[in-house]
């Protein structure tokens, strides 16, 4: 008993470490099945995303099968910079050009999902908020001075961070976002963009591991398969031992 407590003990303390991050995340709450959820994500991909960031090792068609999408809503919807079908998820714009506008190699988003976490880039699509003081005149609560523009400020409007100080143990002064407040209504509802944001994450999870839809899949009937065996099995053993009592 006490061994399976201190094993309990190992397993649990880390998982408690690892949830207190120094930074509050808003959970995105992923649900692969929802294939909605991921048509719509997908679309918001290629409308706003993908004209920086490319996914390299996505193709178009292995998308639209797994998301459920036939080849011509495919191409009329979600096909914008002159690819094949078979092909991946491109951008025109190359490294070099990239480096001279924005200073930095932008970063390929196919894993971004595994790397970053889908809460981290549900809550860093959320809190953008306005900032003079940056070339793109706005800053990130969940990824401080990034590169990256608002991109979608359109849809979400613009906000302002409330900061509020406070001192720590030491007696310095930190900074933190208390709230946030509209200063440029988007075009969508707090609700709705959320829910676009979530569609968004949840494509970029699917993304970053197609396979994981086929494994839910393959999981359910295997399930189901046992769930059979066992009846069967109980009647067998039922059968062979009704002449021994
Ligand atoms: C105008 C070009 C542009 C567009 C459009 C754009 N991004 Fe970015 N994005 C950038 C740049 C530049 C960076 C690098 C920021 C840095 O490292 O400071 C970046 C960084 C990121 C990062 C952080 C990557 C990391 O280092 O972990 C994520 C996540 C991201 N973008 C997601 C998105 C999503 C999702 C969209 C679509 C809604 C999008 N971006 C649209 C330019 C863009």
């Amino acid at each position: 008993m006490k061994k399976i407590f201190v094993i309990c003990l190992f397993v649990v303390l880390p998982l408690l470490a690892n949830a207190e991050g120094d930074e509050h995340l808003d959970k995105a709450n992923v649900d692969l099945s929802n294939q909605k959820s991921l048509q719509n994500g997908a679309r918001t991909f290629v409308n706003y995303c993908l004209s920086c960031h490319s996914a390299r090792y996505m193709r178009y068609s292995r998308m639209a099968k797994d998301i459920g999408l036939s080849k011509k809503e495919l191409k009329k919807d979600y096909m914008y910079a002159g690819n094949k079908v078979g092909e991946t998820m491109t951008v025109a714009m190359t490294g070099a050009e990239s480096k001279a506008y924005f200073g930095i190699k932008i970063p390929d988003l196919t894993v971004i999902a595994r790397s970053r976490g889908p809460d981290w880039l549900y809550t860093y699509l959320r809190t953008f908020y306005t900032d003079s003081s940056r070339p793109w005149g706005v800053n990130n609560a969940t990824f401080k001075d990034v590169g990256m523009p608002d991109v979608l400020w359109k849809l979400q409007g613009l906000q302002k961070a409330i900061f509020k100080t406070h001192k720590d143990a030491e007696g310095n002064a930190i900074k933190v976002i208390t709230g946030y407040k509209t200063v440029v209504p988007g075009t969508m509802s707090k609700a709705e963009y959320d829910k676009t944001i979530h569609d968004l994450v949840n494509f970029l999870v699917y993304m970053g591991e197609p396979a994981k839809m086929v494994r839910y899949a393959l999981g359910v009937k295997v399930l189901i398969f046992l769930a059979v065996f066992l009846v069967l099995a109980y009647a067998l053993k039922k059968e062979f031992w009704k002449d021994v009592h």
